[in-house]
């Protein structure tokens, strides 16, 4: 463990995952395999290696100081869940270094997540037959809270969360949003200083949405001081309640600053969505994308993968004047069949948050 002021530190940070095209022989393989040379079979399984996997994170460099609310924001495919669990010890990385207050992530998982709680969307595991107070007495036990503890602890996050009044009903009988709420009860039962969401909001409705975002900055952040890092594919929403906001293009940052600076680059750029047929994604795709990046007025591109690894649209961030035929003719020159293409300004604030925000000044 190294002194500290960060919560959460990570260095080079890269992640790979393997694609689904690793064929014996086929893909990308076939014109590097067949050399006789020893040196020649050598340099062709690692190419054919490079080609078979997928970097989720090209080398993350991020600082989270303590107390901070930091959104990491970024299109479907940009790697934030891959970050996410990476710090909460699921995914383990390939190369650089991540730490939590201090601790290695790698090296000591385990008294990583006495500090860490992450809360991620997938995670249920809860009995539909019991109360949200029984299912949360339930997780307190396999936890190790002693009785009593656990029954003020139970009290206390119901009160704050505002589940108090339903917290016997069945679990059946929950909304989204209260479903929503009991997880971050459960995520709450240990006391953590660290917390992280993984698009906490998704499949709420705009209330909900903003009074779970204001719960995690008022009560958690600002009243309990603890960390909180939250993706987020939604600028409104890291604006709203982030104090540093960091920027993720397939699998790297290239932007960190506060919510002004981001909204301020941000308002110059419009977001190309292309919709693509039937690609392969593998190394000469990848040749594309890179290409693609080093057109001057591109700021970020992201491939988005459909599940069985194909190569199904690309989200393109780019400067408000930017000539299209300049992409349009790269992605032509990999013969990509393209089924669509919608451009969208970013929205910085949606009417309904401009509403209560301007009635909560008042
Ligand atoms: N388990 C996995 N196996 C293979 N590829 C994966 C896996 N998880 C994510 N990926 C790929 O890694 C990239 C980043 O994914 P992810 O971290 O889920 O991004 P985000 O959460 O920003 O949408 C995507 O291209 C995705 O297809
Ligand atoms: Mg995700």
């Amino acid at each position: 463990m190294i002194a500290t002021n960060y919560a959460i530190e990570t260095k080079g940070l890269i992640k790979r995952y393997p694609t689904a095209t690793r064929r014996e022989g086929g893909g990308y393989g076939r014109g590097f395999g067949g050399s006789v040379s020893s040196f020649g079979n050598i340099f062709g399984v690692l190419k054919r290696k490079k080609g078979s996997y997928i970097e989720a994170l090209r080398g993350i460099d991020l600082q989270v100081k303590k107390g901070e609310v930091f959104g990491l924001l970024g299109p479907n495919g940009a790697g934030k869940t891959t970050l996410i669990k990476v710090l909460c010890t699921l995914v383990i990385h390939d190369e650089g270094s991540a730490y939590v207050n201090g601790i290695d992530v790698k090296k000591e998982p385990g008294k990583v997540l006495k500090d860490l709680q992450a809360v991620l969307p997938e995670s249920r595991g809860f009995t539909w037959r019991l109360s949200g107070r029984q299912n949360l007495a339930f997780y307190a036990l396999l936890y190790g809270l002693r009785d009593r503890e656990a029954e003020e602890r139970i009290n206390y996050l119901l009160e704050l969360t505002g589940l108090k009044d339903r917290a016997d009903d069945g679990y059946q009988r929950y909304s989204t949003g209260m479903q929503r709420k009991l997880l971050l009860c459960r995520a709450l039962l240990r006391e953590t200083q660290v917390l992280l969401f993984d698009e906490p909001t998704v499949g709420l409705d705009p209330t909900s949405a903003m009074e779970f975002r204001h719960l995690l900055r008022d009560r958690l952040a600002h009243e309990e001081g603890k960390t909180i890092v939250l993706s987020t594919h939604n600028l409104p929403e890291a604006q709203d309640i982030c104090d540093r906001i960091a920027i993720l293009d397939r699998g790297k940052i290239s932007m960190c600053d506060t919510p002004e600076h981001i909204r301020y680059t941000m308002s110059d750029e419009k977001i190309l969505t292309i919709i693509l047929v039937d690609a392969e994604y593998n190394v000469k795709q990848e040749t594309m994308l890179n290409t693609l990046e080093k057109i001057p007025g591109v700021h970020g591109v992201t491939p988005e993968l459909d599940i069985d690894k194909k190569l199904a649209r690309l989200s393109i961030r780019v400067q408000k004047d930017l000539i299209l035929s300049t992409i349009l003719e790269v992605l032509a020159g990999y013969q990509l069949q393209i089924n669509g293409i919608t451009t969208q300004e970013p929205t910085f604030e949606d009417a309904f948050t401009a509403i209560t925000r301007r009635r909560r000044e008042e």
